[in-house]
């Protein structure tokens, strides 16, 4: 449904502002690299494979968005000395040069491992275990020697990688034998040697590179549990005087875990140990899953379903918030791969912020055009409940800078969006907070004015309870307004005289059917003057695309606007017909083939003698005016060009522009209006305008400050344009 609204935005407005804002296939990669965005927090690096360094395609993404580099695999003990004396350099060394050729500076992964470790490091050559001292011996020359080959182009090492157990244990076999857990992996390494293997990798590293970082590296430091278990084996080994610099946080994590509270906490704890942390291996899965192992079946890659994009994209919003928040220890968050592609966790995760094709997903735009005042914003506390809510209804609630809340029950839901969101994001999304309700507050201050929304809970969309329903998108959508500056003119005002909106319900006869349309009577009328009716002119006002007769006199406020115009002595009265354009009724994929054609039948040779007939209006062109929003806009134009002997005023709201030589006889038209938003296409408008007046046309522009396609841009319209129709 979006991607018709787009074609037709685009049709409508030829608008490229719109385009963008409505969904072009935008390049995320475009803009800074990472690396450049998060150069005053910290280095931003990458793991890669084979391919990611030999694939041109792909060296360009890295060198434009990395500065550090980690080698997936080819580093790690089993891969580069899977025997004794036997050494594979190849890719190691490939990826240390490329690295070194391009400036790239190298996280050294991993020098002590209970997985893809070297083996044969713990048993002789008849298959006898071997004593821990000559484990350690080879141990010592292992890390020697990857140290000395690679340290001019290392700036730091996992050390030893994965020494603690897993939450969840309180107990475990060992030899046979269930036994409270140690908070140790049950590795070879550690029984063989207990804890000390620890302490003597990290001193075999200090001697073959003492200036480089040395971290310990471990997933799952969110769990309470292990987080503890990391703290404590840091914090014994660094009183014994074992040469650890920082702490790895591997980052696993998926699209609901963790949350900013789990992830600072353990951040704020290991603070207090190192004054280094690394993000050492960062991605999210789309499942439940997480941590350093494995637990799902790859499988074939399927599309992603739009909502998880959006929770993805919002997970890694916020981790990378409280990242920068302690840019004081975190130097480098690395992504564990470069694309869904290379992903350990199987394409079908789509984990990253690069795609199957190496395409920038959105996320990746996220991350890096973060806006760093608004991290520590807290929005101002004068929140007051939304003026479209239900009856009794607290949330939504907005404040004074434009920011919404909201709050939606729904106990057992795992996900909930509210489709609001900034910069064509996919939305605001709710986390449950601790009496299990869903809130969360829109990342900025939304434009001024009404917009319609929904929620998507768990992928369904559903209305939200707090507030009304308005005809949009083709269905009955949530609705919300941000107060805005000049509210007034549209607002119900208890000091005046109101007029009233009657629905008419007519027989089409070329459609076959009734139809329906709400029509602005002004205050007054029917009223003898001086035993005399008085009779008025008629403006005949189109919604938009996936709206009704409802739209302009409900959320477009027509009614407010009108009684407070004349009220206030603007305009003379007159009479507004708001009917439904049928813009709902042709099929997708057909834009190019709307012609409006049935509609101008119902329009002028049906619903007009209808309304001449059954109100007092003045039944002739000179008054009569047409106007329309959007693709109401794209009708009025079509049906005013073929038909100027119905209407003698013309006015497009965000609905497209007239060109000079489009009207045939310029005496046809008294008055043209053309309006649009600052945030659609106002050159284009200003530019038609001038046009039509350098053509000798009486025309009028109005560009709307702040807003977009949406209903306060229209309701400025109808304000303005009315104070000049009938005249
Ligand atoms: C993974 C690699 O990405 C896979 O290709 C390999 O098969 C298994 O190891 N924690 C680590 C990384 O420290 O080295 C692991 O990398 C992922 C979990």
């Amino acid at each position: 449904m979006k991607k018709l609204f787009i074609a037709l935005t685009l049709l409508i407005t030829g608008s490229m502002t719109a385009f963008a804002q409505w969904g072009r296939p935008v390049d995320f990669a475009e803009g800074p690299g990472l690396k450049d965005a998060y150069k005053d927090y910290f280095t931003i690096g990458v793991a890669v494979n084979k391919a990611n360094v030999t694939d041109p395609a792909q060296i360009e993404i890295i060198k434009k968005q990395f500065n550090s580099v980690t080698a997936e695999n080819a580093w790690k003990p089993g891969e580069i000395h899977p025997k004794e004396g036997v050494w594979n350099f190849g890719l190691a060394d490939s990826i240390a040069n490329f690295c070194r050729e391009n400036g790239i500076k190298m996280r050294g992964h991993c020098l002590c491992w209970h997985s893809q470790f070297a083996d044969w490091m713990f048993t002789d050559k008849k298959g006898k275990p071997v004593k821990k001292e000559v484990f350690y011996e080879r141990l010592r020359d292992h890390i020697h020697t990857v140290v000395n080959r690679y340290k001019d182009v290392v700036y730091a090492w996992d050390v030893v990688n994965e020494a603690m157990a897993d939450d969840g244990r309180p107990f475990e076999f060992v030899d046979g034998k269930l036994v409270k857990a140690s908070p140790y992996r049950q590795s070879r390494h550690f029984k063989l040697c207990g804890d000390e293997f620890i302490a003597k990798a990290f001193e075999f590293a200090r001697e073959a590179d003492p200036t480089g970082v040395l971290i310990y590296n471990d997933y799952s430091c969110v769990d309470p549990g292990k987080r503890e278990r990391i703290y404590e084996m840091v914090k014994k080994m660094k009183e014994a005087g074992v040469p650890i610099d920082g702490i790895g946080m591997q980052g696993h994590y998926n699209i609901y875990f963790p949350d900013e509270e789990q992830l600072e906490k353990a951040i704020t704890r290991f603070k207090e140990l190192v004054n280094i942390i690394h993000i050492t291996e960062l991605d999210l899965r789309t499942n439940t899953e997480s941590g350093g192992q494995l637990m799902f079946a790859r499988g074939e890659a399927k599309p992603q379903a739009p909502y998880i994009a959006t929770l993805q994209e919002d997970q890694y919003n916020r981790l990378f918030r409280i990242f920068r928040k302690h840019k004081d220890v975190i130097k480098n968050v690395t992504f564990w791969n470069l694309s869904d592609k290379d992903s350990w966790l199987g394409v079908n995760n789509h984990p990253l912020p690069f795609d199957e094709n190496f395409k920038a997903k959105r996320s990746l735009q996220v991350i890096r055009d973060f806006d760093a005042t608004a991290d520590n914003y807290v929005p101002k506390d004068d929140w007051v409940p939304n003026p479209k809510n239900q009856p009794g209804q607290e949330y939504p609630q907005v404040n004074s800078e434009g920011f919404a809340r909201f709050r939606v029950e729904a106990p057992d839901a795992k996900s909930v969006i509210v489709s609001l969101g900034l910069g064509g994001r996919g939305g605001t999304v709710l986390r449950k907070d601790k009496d299990g309700v869903w809130t969360g507050t829109t990342e900025g201050p939304m434009d001024p004015g009404f917009h319609y929304y929904h929620l998507t809970i768990d992928g369904g969309v559903v209305n939200d309870p707090g507030t009304h329903n308005y005809f949009g998108s083709c269905r009955w959508e949530s609705g919300i307004e941000i107060p805005a500056k000049d509210q007034d003119f549209y607002a119900l005002r208890t000091d005046i005289k109101h007029g009233n909106i009657t629905q008419v319900r007519f027989f089409s006869p070329s459609l076959g059917k009734m139809q329906v349309a709400n029509v602005y009577l002004p205050y007054g009328y029917g009223k003898l003057v001086k035993g005399k009716q008085e009779r008025y002119p008629v403006l005949y006002l189109q919604h938009g695309w996936g709206e009704n007769e409802t739209s302009w006199p409900v959320q477009g406020h027509t009614g407010e606007i009108m009684d407070n115009l004349i009220a206030d002595g603007k305009i003379k009265p007159f009479i507004v017909v708001m009917a439904y354009g049928l813009t709902n009724d042709f099929k997708f994929g057909t834009i190019g083939k709307f012609t409006a054609e049935e509609f101008e039948k119902v329009l002028v040779d049906e619903l007009v003698p209808f309304i001449d007939a059954n109100f007092l209006t003045k039944a002739d062109k000179w008054n009569r005016a047409m106007a329309g929003l959007s693709m109401g806009g794209m009708e009025t134009k079509l049906i005013t060009l073929r038909r100027p002997e119905a209407f003698g005023y013309w006015g497009l709201l965000s609905g497209g522009m007239y060109m000079p030589d489009e009207i045939k006889d310029p005496k046809c038209v008294k008055y043209i209006f053309e309006g649009c938003g600052d945030k659609e296409n106002p050159d284009g408008i200003n530019k038609s305008v001038e046009a039509l007046k350098a053509a000798g046309f009486n025309a009028e522009g109005l560009i709307s400050e702040g807003t977009a396609h949406e209903f306060l841009t229209w309701r400025r319209c109808l304000y303005q344009m009315a104070q000049s129709l009938f005249k």
